[in-house]
C-alpha cells in the first residue's frame, strides 16, 4: 500500500502567506485533506500552491474545497471573446490583446490595494488565481494582512473608526483610484470599517485605498484623513507577502481579512491568469 505525500505548510512571512507542499491538485483530495488546507488557508490568510498543472475542471473542483464557487457578475463586454474554451465562472485576468480588443479583466499594470467586491452587499469570501503566462519581471501580487493591521492601529485612528460603516465604490476595470480607464460606476457599499471574520473572530481593517470613499458619520475631511492613515499603516512591507509568479501557481486568498495589489509590468509582455471566487454572505455588524 502506498501513503499519500504528507501536506507541508510553510510559513512565507510573520503575518500572512503560507507555501503549501507536497499535494498534487489534479487529484481529488479527502476530507481530511481539504480539513487541513481549508484549517491553514484561515491561519495564513494566503495559500501558495506552486507550480500545479490544473485543467480549469481541476480549478473548479478546487475552488469547491473552500466554499460556493461564485457567480461571474461583470457585464458582459468584460467576457472574452478570443479565449477558445472558457468555462462558466472563470474570469480571465490578462493584458493580450486581441483584434485591438483585451481578452481579460484588470488588463494592465499597477493596481492599488483593495479587497474584491467590496462595492458588493455580499462580497465574496475567497479569490483563486492561477497563472498560465507570467511575465519576466513585475506583476507581482502583494496581500496584506487585515488583522496584523487592525491589532497594531495607533487607537487614536482606531477608536475614531471603531464601530462605523465606511463606503465603497468601485468603476469596473478602473486598478488606480479615480482611473478613468474604468467603466461607469456599477456599485456602491457601505459595510463595517473594521470587519469581524466570521470564522476566525478576528477582526481586520476593512477599508483600502482603491475603493474606500468614506466613513460614515464623520465630515470628509476626517474621514480622508483617517482613511489615509490606515491605508498607510495597512500597506506597510512588515504587514505584506509579495507574490513573484512562477507558470502553475495556485493562490488562494481570504478577501475577508486582506487586501492585495499588484505591481507594475512590462505592457509588451504576456500575462494570463485565470480566477474564481468563493461566495460571501452579508457582513453582520
Ligand atoms: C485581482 O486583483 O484580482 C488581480 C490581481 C493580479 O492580477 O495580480
Amino acid at each position: 500500500m502506498t501513503s499519500s505525500p504528507v501536506i507541508e505548510i510553510e510559513p512565507l512571512t510573520r503575518h500572512i502567506g503560507a507555501r503549501v507542499t507536497g499535494i498534487d491538485l489534479r487529484q481529488e483530495l479527502d476530507p481530511a485533506q481539504i480539513a487541513t488546507l481549508r484549517r491553514a488557508w484561515l491561519d495564513h490568510i494566503v495559500l501558495v500552491f506552486p507550480g500545479q498543472e490544473l485543467s480549469q475542471e481541476d480549478l473548479l473542483r478546487v475552488t469547491g474545497y473552500f466554499g460556493t464557487l461564485g457567480k461571474l457578475s461583470r457585464p458582459a463586454e468584460f467576457r472574452p471573446s478570443g479565449f477558445a474554451r472558457l468555462l462558466p465562472n472563470i474570469m480571465l485576468i490578462s493584458n493580450i490583446r486581441e483584434n485591438g480588443q483585451t481578452i481579460g479583466a484588470l488588463p494592465d499594470g499597477e493596481m492599488m490595494f483593495h479587497h474584491d467586491m467590496i462595492h458588493a452587499e455580499k462580497p465574496h469570501d475567497a479569490t483563486l488565481l492561477y497563472s498560465v503566462e507570467v511575465p519576466t519581471h513585475g506583476g507581482n501580487t502583494l496581500f496584506a494582512s487585515g488583522d496584523a493591521a487592525y491589532d497594531t492601529l495607533d487607537p487614536a485612528v482606531r477608536d475614531r473608526v471603531e464601530g462605523r460603516r465606511a463606503r465603497h465604490h468601485y468603476n469596473y476595470g478602473s486598478t488606480q483610484r479615480g482611473d478613468s480607464r474604468g467603466i461607469a460606476a456599477f456599485a456602491e457599499s457601505t459595510h463595517p470599517a473594521f470587519r469581524t471574520h466570521n470564522e476566525t473572530g478576528r477582526k481586520a481593517v476593512y477599508v483600502n485605498r482603491l475603493m474606500t470613499v468614506g466613513i460614515e458619520g464623520l465630515d470628509q475631511a476626517e474621514s480622508d484623513d483617517l482613511l489615509l492613515k490606515i491605508w498607510d499603516h495597512s500597506e506597510k512591507p512588515e504587514f505584506v507577502y509579495e507574490h513573484v509568479w512562477g507558470v502553475g501557481d495556485l493562490l488562494i486568498w481570504d478577501n475577508r481579512c486582506s487586501t492585495h495589489a499588484r505591481s507594475d509590468f512590462p505592457s509588451d509582455q504576456r500575462r494570463l491568469m485565470l480566477r474564481t471566487t468563493v461566495e460571501g454572505t452579508r457582513i453582520p455588524e
